[in-house]
């Protein structure tokens, strides 16, 4: 595999086996030095056009923990400022050196386009309302290891509630999780569904309140103001009151049922309820997940992906 741009491109035998090399980073990483030399001389470069915490910093940890060189460029401190073009910003990293591009930006096919201006591996962090290939990796990995699965969602239910329409993430997500079998109903305003939701292959629900106490998974996602035009809610009130995750609806959750969200959390909005109160709250092992999930992924883009290699590289 040398680059990740969609979970497209990405066959059921990649992802278990991505998410099996997960479960020896997540052994690595529980450990006292959570550091082992498999990319040393590697260098990975997180080129973000667009704000990040979580994804930028967990890709960072993640090369680190491999021992891979990191540079970092944010966009809102570069050259871009001056005029410089996108193609000539990668052409200059790539003169220095580097062997993988991570990339997040606004506009949907940019890390594609960005394979054909260099020789590194590129990995997609986010490309508009397009893909989010490693959060659909590191959802699919809380969910089975959850639920104490290996290779198959068979037989569960996931809810994606609130702004499908402008979500990576849920595009993402539905690819793997149909694939792997589960079945995924998607809980918004007409206004907030894509057009061509009929060929996706998911249910739909118009209320929160219909799906709550049935689900395996909740999974929340944030209203993406930053890439909606206006007028497609009511008001934000009103969204609440159909599609908020409160405390009332949290306490007809099925005592296994998982809450779950990418991040950044508007609380007051789509999470009324404090995660911290909810027994199944996988929000902050979905982050933890996110650095294992993207050693995962860099090991197996940068370090040849065999795992008599990862042996190798992990116990040298
Ligand atoms: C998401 C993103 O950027 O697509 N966040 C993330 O990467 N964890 C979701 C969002 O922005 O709401």
């Amino acid at each position: 595999m040398k680059h990740l741009l969609s979970t497209h491109d990405l066959s059921i035998d990649n992802i278990v086996a991505i998410l099996d090399t997960a479960d020896h980073m997540t052994e690595i990483n529980a450990r006292p030095v959570a550091k082992v030399p498999a990319l040393r001389g590697r260098t990975v470069a997180s080129v973000f056009f667009e704000d990040s915490t979580r994804t930028r910093l967990s890709f960072e940890s993640a090369a680190k923990r491999l021992s891979a060189d990191t540079m970092t460029f944010s966009a809102a401190s570069s050259s871009v400022n001056k005029g410089e073009s996108l193609r000539d910003t990668i052409e200059t990293l790539s003169a220095m050196g580097v062997d993988a591009f991570v990339v997040r930006h606004k506009s949907s096919g940019v890390p594609a386009a960005i394979t054909q201006w260099t020789g590194a591996s590129v990995i997609n962090a986010g490309d508009g309302w397009h893909q989010h290939p490693t959060q659909a990796l590191l959802d699919t990995y809380t969910i089975t290891r959850s639920f104490g699965l290996k290779d198959s969602l068979q037989g569960r239910s996931i809810a994606i509630v609130g702004d499908i329409k402008h979500s990576r993430v849920a595009r993402s997500d539905i690819d793997v999780f149909t694939r792997l079998g589960a079945e995924v109903i998607l809980v918004a305003p007409p206004t907030l569904l894509p057009h061509n939701i009929a060929t996706w292959g998911v249910k739909t629900a118009s209320s929160i309140d219909e799906v709550v106490g049935k689900v395996d998974v909740l999974y929340m996602l944030r209203m993406q103001f930053e890439r909606m035009d206006s007028g497609v809610i009511p008001g934000l009130a009103e969204y609440s009151s159909r599609f908020a995750l409160t405390p009332a609806r949290a306490r007809l959750l099925s005592p296994h049922a998982l809450v779950m969200h990418p991040g950044p959390m508007n609380r007051g909005i789509e999470m009324v309820v404090d995660p911290s109160d909810l027994p199944g709250s996988r929000i902050l092992q979905q982050v933890a997940n996110g650095v294992s999930v993207r050693m995962a992924v860099l090991f197996t883009i940068l370090g040849g992906g065999a795992t008599a290699t990862l042996q190798q590289g992990v116990d040298a």
